[in-house]
């Protein structure tokens, strides 16, 4: 049956660029989005920005501009971003909108219609200067544990006390260095703490499918309170006094929705806008929001990170239940995206930004593999390991995927004009691939994407070993192998054809250019068990993907210059009295990613020939083939990889420096040339017992390989 889906990420705040963190977040829901999609379901699939509330005003302000403009300027730049990782969102909207003004208003009515909202006053800070309340995090003091100095409103970063900011010592605005006073206002509440709201998200959480660490949590917000023997919720404060920019209360002049109101609602109103602008068509006819929204057969999806899981599980079902909407069928909780261990959230960005990506021109493409490589179903962070990534795309995609099409189309080319032999579906490579299409269907379906990818590489695995076998290069030397050449290209090419058909929901852009190359429409979940049929005509292969240079890697995390767009501003890096902290502050690397400069690529340089030498001077020295049984990094010398060799007829460790173009994991197995007589050199690691060879000028480094048919320790004369 055709599933009807919505499905949303989280909405970024229009306060500056996206960070690598919005970026994990966008490709983990696209690729499910993608998949959904190649399974024939329908999918509406948006997101917005979320432009409202203090941070985004004031920004704005510093900046001598309008929030509008601010706002205008930021989604210019989101917009710009997105589609170049192929996220395949239908509409991206904002959260300061018609749409949203009428939804949020209406959706406040029907609570307030409901008894569930309610006025209290409050005391809060307020700054005389700026005369406004000032929220908790920009009000800064002494922390009332340690007295560490200059400390938010609400925790210590020295010594982690949480309080509240009235706790302060010494408290001044963190806008003008003022004193700020307690003032009351009438401040208006959703009553969550009504019996109504805690049976309905109990009953909500109960018989929604969340995540085991989701629904833990959420077992304790809503826990028994031993004294009262009852469940208890406090009421959430929806209301903000002017100065603020966010959309207007009805009926409470002076007073705007809290951003964190306004911004889910953000989703619906991306949707409703999406369907006006005649983006989703059925009959025909442009989709009808409301209709399509009450639909009981929609299912409701919000791909979310774990710092927001209350207000996606708690106030938004609710404030949907009681508005007399449908509430989400899910919410989908990642962890958070780390380099070495450093937390990369959006509030203090730093490391590998998609700006820097995007500039540095690395293909969108390695990222989305190396993401899904990585996630799974739970909320548990990532981390982003350069050398993992590194391994990750040039060993497994490119050098188990992608390669499987170069090595039969050539020839299928040079001596079959390009066309395919039938081939039986009950062949083991290719029935293998066919019969995991349900099994990694499913994977895909419950957002196991690092297991999906590890079964389509171990299927790749299979395509290879029976490459290896059949040896088509071998078979190429001969016309009379035609018949047996032609069949095995034949299976391969098929092999490959499923393959791509399977990574279609993470490397989107491959799929199309591998179909391309392939003669063939595009990809959906049935090509992952339908064969090329016979006769079919290939195109030639064009180079599918690069590998990725460990420069480019280094130089993605690199240290922002001073200057550059994603340098450390003064603010960010002191916390200095006047200068508040923005909601996203601007990359900040963490000292161990701020690697060397790296040098632009040097050209080849083709040195003169050395002088000449008798055959005599030439046999003295004796050339193996050695085949490379382990490498490793050397702790400590960043040029050098320590190899372990196979002789023949014995084993030897050579220290080579071949770092900076090799990683160490696609070595293990290779063949390679050794000189087999130089005299052993003790080094700080260890005696290096002989030397690799290695093509280039010590910048570009290729090494040598015999073909194939050689063995470890014959002799290379
Ligand atoms: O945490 C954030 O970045 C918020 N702007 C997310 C909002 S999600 C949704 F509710 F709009
Ligand atoms: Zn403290």
């Amino acid at each position: 049956m055709q599933r009807k889906l919505f499905v949303t990420t989280a909405l970024p705040y229009a306060n500056g660029g996206f960070h690598i963190g919005h970026m994990m977040e966008y490709i983990q829901a696209d690729i499910w989005v993608r998949f959904q999609r190649m399974q024939g379901h329908q999918v509406h699939f948006v997101c917005a920005d979320d432009a409202h509330g203090a941070p985004i005003m004031l920004n704005a302000e510093k900046q001598g501009i309008t929030p509008e403009a601010l706002v205008a300027k930021v989604a210019a730049e989101h917009i710009a971003q997105w589609p170049q990782f192929h996220i395949s969102f239908d509409f991206w909207h904002s959260t300061h909108s018609a749409e949203n003004v009428e939804l949020a208003q209406g959706i406040y009515k029907a609570l307030k219609a409901n008894k569930l909202i309610v006025s209290r006053e409050i005391e809060q800070f307020f700054d005389p200067v700026k005369e406004m309340f000032l929220a908790d995090r920009f009000i800064k003091g002494e922390c009332p544990k340690c007295s560490a100095k200059d400390q938010y409103g609400d925790s210590c970063e020295v010594c982690g006390a949480v309080y509240s900011p009235a706790e302060l010592k010494n408290p001044y605005s963190a806008l003008t260095g003022a004193t700020p006073v307690l003032k009351k206002s009438e401040h208006l509440f959703f009553k969550l703490s009504d019996k109504r709201c805690v049976n309905f998200l109990q009953k909500w959480v109960e018989e929604t499918p969340l995540q085991p660490e989701v629904k833990n949590k959420l077992a304790e917000w809503l826990a028994v309170d031993p004294e009262t023997g009852l469940r208890s919720l406090n009421d959430w404060d929806i209301s903000r006094d002017a100065p603020y920019f966010g959309i207007e209360i009805p009926d409470a002049p002076g007073k705007f929705f809290y951003v964190w109101l306004d911004a889910p609602v953000g989703y619906l109103a991306s949707l409703k806008a999406y369907f006006a602008a005649g983006g989703a068509k059925a009959n025909g006819e442009p989709r009808d929001f409301d209709t399509f929204l009450a639909d009981n057969n929609v299912e409701q999806y919000h791909f979310i990170g774990k710092d927001i899981v209350y207000f996606h599980t708690l106030f938004w079902p609710a404030m949907l239940h009681f508005a007399g909407r449908k509430e989400p069928n899910n919410v989908f909780v990642h962890g958070f995206l780390q380099v070495t261990g450093e937390k990369l959230s959006k509030s203090r960005g730093f490391g590998p930004t998609p700006s820097k990506y995007l500039d540095l021109k690395l293909n969108t493409e390695w990222l989305r593999y190396y993401i899904a490589a990585k996630l799974n179903d739970r909320v548990e962070d990532l981390d982003f390991n350069p050398e993992d990534f590194l391994a990750r795309v040039n060993a497994d995609l490119i050098g188990k995927y992608i390669n499987i099409a170069s090595r039969a189309a050539g020839f299928l080319h040079k001596k079959f004009v390009g066309r395919l032999l039938k081939v039986e579906a009950k062949h083991p490579v290719l029935a293998a691939i066919t019969s995991s299409s349900a099994e990694i269907a499913a994977l895909y379906d419950g957002r196991e994407f690092g297991k999906a990818v590890r079964r389509i590489m171990e299927l790749a695995d299979l395509v290879n070993g029976f490459v290896d076998t059949e040896k088509p290069w071998e078979l190429a030397k001969s016309d009379e192998n035609n018949a047996v050449l032609h069949k095995a290209c034949s299976i391969i090419i098929n092999a490959f054809h499923l393959l791509t058909a399977y990574l279609a929901p993470i490397l989107p852009k491959l799929a199309t250019d591998a179909a391309a190359f392939l003669d063939i429409k595009g990809y959906d979940w049935s090509d992952t068990t339908r064969l090329l049929p016979a006769g079919h005509q290939i195109n030639p292969y064009k180079h599918l993907m690069s590998r990725i240079d460990k420069k480019q890697i280094d130089a993605l995390l690199e240290a922002p210059q001073e200057g550059d767009k994603d340098a450390p501003t003064a603010a960010s890096k002191s916390s200095n009295k006047s200068a508040p902290a923005p909601a996203n502050d601007e990359a900040l690397v963490p000292a161990e990613f701020a690697l060397q400069p790296v040098e632009a690529p040097k050209p080849i340089i083709i040195q003169p020939v050395a002088e000449t030498i008798s055959i005599d001077d030439f046999g003295r020295i004796d050339l193996r083939v050695a085949k490379i049984l382990d490498a490793e990094y050397v702790a400590e010398a960043d040029k050098l990889l320590r190899l372990t060799l196979d002789l023949g007829i014995e084993q030897r460790q050579v220290f080579a420096g071949i770092r900076s173009a090799y990683n160490p994991k696609e070595l293990i197995g290779r063949l390679t040339v050794m000189v087999a007589n130089l005299a052993p050199r003790k080094m700080r690691f260890g005696e290096s017992q002989g030397m690799v060879l290695a093509a280039g000028d010590g910048t570009n480094i290729y090494l040598l390989a015999p073909d194939s048919g050689a063995v470890p320790g014959m002799r290379i004369k």
